[in-house]
């Protein structure tokens, strides 16, 4: 391990100089603004840089300060986001504002026990942010950054198991003034040179440093963790038209997956049962209301980070009862171009232009919708 963090070893010139040339030139990167930058730590923990650009951008348009963040409601922070996933991001990010807005009078706080101390920043997006912003020298240790450290040391383990040493290691490599462009050099390089596969060892300012590269073991570096394998569940979803033409939506519950997102109504196919018998169960269950389950509309299959479903969706008619929100937080009736107005995972987007690419089931003669 380096003992003078003070002094620019051989090791921290060569990434910052070839970061000089070689660093992508990326929007935040042209911001000093904590909100923007706070903004980008959060949209990148889980999605790539080129799906985040446009998001990031739109984001600072509608919400272009914390103040006005603060003061949206949560229906209009989560359409914002609609399609990046991980919700609970979007969730953590309005709420934090809010708390910005009361505690720190809508300054964005400089000190790290302040920034770590709200919702949806953990270590590393607290000195992402932090260096960024303010050049504080605080590490990071994303999975890019996990990685590329992973294959420095030839780490002989999982880096989940190894956590403190990495941490460690991010921390001791941080050139004294230059927190800023090390770790966005950092993040680079495991996003561009030091990729999961096929990593592009000859063109890396670390080649001559790389124990793994030295080793001929790049390739089974970081070593894997056994996984359990993915469970997969099978989802009725019910599309259920009234008289006027309208769909019924519900608001998914605020906490847990999704939270606080519009969705059809529907849930998990139980062993031994239809999907027809699921759709029926489930809406009695979640709103109280009976329907006669009609055509199939379309499946959908969709892979969640732990899990993966099926989305079976028909076509439904209202029978009776007024729908009540007993398993959701909201319901309501909307016609087909009111739909654009409401957030939705990304599965229901999909129904949603299949709904769209069809005609519409209530113009079809009452026999088309078998009771
Ligand atoms: N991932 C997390 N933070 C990032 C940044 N600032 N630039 C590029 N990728 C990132």
């Amino acid at each position: 391990m380096p003992h003078q963090p003070w002094a620019i070893s051989p090791l921290q010139q060569a990434l910052l100089r070839w970061y000089q040339h070689q660093g992508r030139d990326l929007p935040w990167r042209h911001s000093r603004d904590a909100y923007a930058i706070w903004v980008s730590e959060i949209m990148l923990q889980q999605t790539q840089v080129q799906t985040v650009i446009p998001y990031y951008q739109r984001w600072l348009e509608h919400f272009p300060t914390i103040s006005s963040l603060a003061a949206a409601d949560q229906d209009q922070v989560l359409k914002q986001w609609q399609g990046l996933g991980y919700y609970a991001r979007a969730r953590n990010l309005h709420h934090a504002a809010r708390i910005v807005e009361a505690d720190h009078g809508g300054k964005f706080p400089e000190q790290f026990e302040q920034v770590i101390a709200l919702p949806g920043i953990g270590r590393t997006t607290a000195g992402g942010i932090l260096s960024a912003a303010f050049n504080q020298p605080w590490p990071i240790l994303d999975g890019n950054v996990k990685r590329v450290l992973a294959r420095l040391l030839a780490l002989d383990r999982p880096p989940k198991q190894a956590e403190a040493y990495l941490w460690q290691w991010s921390e001791q490599l941080l050139p004294h003034g230059q927190a800023r462009d090390f770790n966005q050099a950092l993040m680079d390089l495991g996003a561009t040179r030091c990729t999961p596969r096929q990593p592009l060892c000859h063109d890396c300012p670390w080649q001559a440093h790389c124990r793994a590269y030295a080793e001929n073991k790049h390739h089974q570096i970081p070593i894997k963790m056994k996984t359990n394998p993915i469970p997969h569940k099978y989802i009725g979803v019910a599309v259920i038209w009234n008289d006027a033409g309208q769909l019924l939506i519900d608001r998914r519950p605020a906490a847990g997956l999704l939270g606080g997102l519009w969705e059809f109504p529907g849930g998990k196919i139980e062993p031994g049962e239809t999907v027809q018998d699921c759709i029926v169960r489930e809406v009695t269950e979640e709103l109280g209301i009976a329907v006669d389950v009609g055509e199939h509309l379309i499946d959908i299959d969709h892979a969640y980070s732990h899990f993966k479903v099926t989305l079976q969706v028909y076509h439904c008619r209202h029978r009776q009862g007024e729908p009540q929100p007993l398993g959701c937080d909201a319901v309501r009736w909307v016609s087909l171009e009111e739909l654009d107005q409401y957030a939705f995972p990304k599965a229901n987007e999909q129904i949603i232009a299949a709904l769209r690419s069809q005609a519409h089931p209530i113009d079809l003669p009452p026999t088309d919708l078998p009771v």
